[in-house]
């Protein structure tokens, strides 16, 4: 019920100028918006349908490395109890939902709670989240996932398992697209015993000055592939030439991003882009990002040989996951100080 904001959510002002109201941005007709990618044929039994697709979507993750994907092959049906399940866990009251706090201090990172400031500057966003890991199922602890609502388990479970098969899927036609063996890529990131799918449900309560916000900072993800689903209230903007580009709700599309990871592995050929999230006055808009992550240690992240070439030299330094996480944290902090 507060009238404004505490200063802790205000952006530094040379940030602020760039920040609208997130309805009006939506219904700007003019300039690009992020491609929407039909996934129905790809694996269609005629070569021709087939490559016409994949061709799409990798034109789409070079170009934008974001796309709306339409035709997944997740139902609706499924979609909707993933989106009930988590809105109705956030809609308890707040005692309930601290039960499941997370304790970032003593290594507790799974549960509920909100992003504590992680720059010199003590700047916050206006969310909480519920964060856990959801899949290989034999690494989940289920104990500290939502036990109300009761589908919550097994929906989550579900759509966990389902994203993990079109995961392999996505990486095969980006493999073949870099000119690797389809089942590269898949491999490099861990394969099915290592790849982690990590659940996030993003909650961004109403703002009461949502130009003076934001949800989550610009920022590019670590992983390897994003997939989100929200609830129809637009927020998402991608940093395209140069623009901020509001992406539109596309009913039953599954947002995907292409993260650090696989932009690293293709040596740029693959974008991973800087995007941020707006908050409003009206509505609570709500997120299901799940991250599709490789182990943190055991592989080294670093341009594929086929990738590079003389003219083409590796853009990135061989890091693991956990130290290309530890770099960006560095930079950012390297950043904020210079600013003061
Ligand atoms: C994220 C993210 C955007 C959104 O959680 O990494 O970019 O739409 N979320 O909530
Ligand atoms: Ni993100």
């Amino acid at each position: 019920g507060i009238l404004s904001i505490p200063k802790e959510y205000i952006r530094p002002k040379e940030e602020l100028t760039s920040i609208g109201n997130i309805f009006e941005e939506e219904m700007k007709e003019e300039g690009p918006q992020l491609p929407t990618i039909d996934l129905k044929d790809i694996e269609s039994e005629d070569k021709e349908v087939r490559e016409k697709c994949r061709e799409a979507l990798k034109k789409a993750a070079m170009e934008w490395g974001v796309m709306h994907i339409v035709n997944h092959g997740i139902s609706t049906e499924l979609m909707d109890r993933v989106r009930v399940t988590g809105q109705a866990f956030f809609d308890q009251p707040v005692e309930e939902k601290e039960k499941y706090a997370n304790d970032q201090a003593s290594g507790k990172i799974q549960g509920y709670g909100s992003k504590l400031a992680n720059n010199a500057c003590g700047q916050l966003e206006w969310e909480d989240y519920f964060f856990h890991l959801a899949y290989p199922e034999d690494k989940r602890d289920l104990s500290i996932w939502p036990k109300t609502p009761s589908d919550y388990i097994p929906a989550t479970s579900e759509y966990a398992k389902e994203l993990r098969g079109l995961a392999t899927k996505i990486l095969s036609v980006l493999s073949l697209g870099l000119g690797l063996e389809e089942d590269r890529l898949e491999k490099e990131v861990g394969g099915i015993e290592e790849l982690l799918l990590q659940m996030k449900i993003n909650y961004y309560p109403k703002c009461p000055q949502p130009e003076l916000a934001l949800g989550v900072e610009a920022h590019t993800d670590v992983s390897a592939l994003t997939f989100i689903l929200h609830n129809m209230v637009p927020g998402l903007q991608l940093f395209y030439n140069d623009k901020w580009v509001t992406a539109k709700c596309v009913p039953n599309s599954i947002v995907m991003h292409i993260g650090d990871t696989i932009e690293i592995l293709s040596n740029g050929k693959y974008k991973s882009i800087l995007h941020r999230g707006l908050v409003n006055k009206e509505r609570v808009r709500i997120s299901w990002a799940v991250f599709c992550e490789p182990p943190k240690e055991k592989i080294i992240l670093k341009p594929l040989s086929e990738t590079t070439s003389e003219a083409e030299p590796p853009l990135f330094p061989p890091r693991t996951f956990s130290q290309h996480i530890e770099h960006k944290l560095f930079r950012r902090c390297q950043e904020a100080l210079e600013k003061k």
